[in-house]
């Protein structure tokens, strides 16, 4: 029987799971891929216009100033998916940054290595139109419109850069472990600690903003309609200066909005707590940190015990 052959023809669409496109890149093991923009179909760039659309008053009204000026930095078009190159043109003369068009999944220390040279492994599906509000992937709106902004703040964009540096010095130490066990339970550990903390800040941060009140710079937040609002409304999250302690040792889980959310200062002060996860980590501090959310897939595990640590 002949093989069918999948053929992609201009406007045939970049929806998130639905993505022929994505499909047949993954199954040739494709992680890295141009954005084939000729693709996105009317119906992706309409979503995008509503979810562009209908956020705009609560980043006014809840996003941190530096995520405001990130977006008007970044020029993006509210009417039309945007082109990473374009974005790219306007972020990478401020921080270095750049938006790297993936696949999907990053295996964990390929994403935060990729953070480490100033890249941003960016997923370039469309979430489907008829369901703007929740979907467990991410996509292009969580995020070019959720992340990037942040990536113009050049605090933030180094504090990133440190992030991938703890994720380098974690593969460097368990390398060293000779007991294959050991090794695995360590670095499980470890892990747990760094992405718990990258959940409670990038992903899900509040920070005090000129006049004491809270702002939102967690990029869940900045792209979900829903939970920005809820984070700082709702009587029933708890908001919490933010403690390194508390947040290693947290889990979470991610299909709900989020109950407890962490406090920093400024990105002076996230900066400083990334270099003190560091040290912790040298110290032995995050060998057995307690249970729980993330898990780590064996990609994830083989993705730091095989790394090239140059
Ligand atoms: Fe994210």
């Amino acid at each position: 029987m002949a093989q069918t052959e999948t053929r992609f023809y201009p406007g045939m669409g970049l929806t998130t799971t639905k993505a022929p496109f994505i499909e047949v890149a993954r199954s040739k093991g494709e992680l890295y891929i141009e954005q084939p923009y000729e693709l996105y179909s009317e119906e992706n760039h309409e979503a995008w216009r509503r979810l562009y659309a209908r956020i705009q008053e609560r980043w006014q009204r809840y996003a941190t100033d530096k995520f405001l000026e990130g977006v008007s930095k970044l020029c993006l078009d509210p009417n039309r998916v945007p082109r990473l190159e374009d974005v790219n043109r306007f972020l990478a003369p401020l921080t270095g940054f750049k938006a790297k068009a993936v696949t999907g999944y990053v295996p964990a220390y390929i994403f935060f290595d990729c953070l480490r040279h100033r890249e941003f492994p960016t997923t370039i599906t469309v979430r489907d139109i008829n369901s703007l509000d929740y979907i467990p992937e991410p996509d292009i709106f969580h995020d070019i419109a959720g992340h990037v902004p942040m990536h113009t703040d050049p605090r933030f964009a180094d504090t990133l850069v440190r992030f991938g540096e703890a994720a380098h010095t974690a593969a460097r130490l368990v390398r060293e472990i000779k007991d294959e066990q050991l090794q695995v339970q360590r670095l499980i550990s470890i892990f747990r600690a760094l992405a718990r903390f990258f959940w409670f800040t990038i992903e899900f941060g509040l920070m005090r903003g000129k006049n004491g009140e809270l702002k939102v710079y967690g990029s869940g937040l900045l792209s979900s309609y829903g939970e920005i609002a809820h984070a700082i409304e709702s009587p029933e999250v708890q908001r919490y200066p933010i403690q390194l302690e508390w947040v290693i040792n947290q889990h979470f889980e991610i299909h709900h909005y989020q109950p407890l959310l962490f406090i920093v200062d400024s990105f002076d002060h996230l900066f400083d707590l990334v270099d003190q996860l560091e040290r912790w980590m040298l110290e032995g501090k995050l060998n057995n940190v307690a249970p729980g959310e993330p898990t780590m897939s064996e990609e994830d595990i083989k993705s730091f015990l095989e790394a090239s640590l140059d």
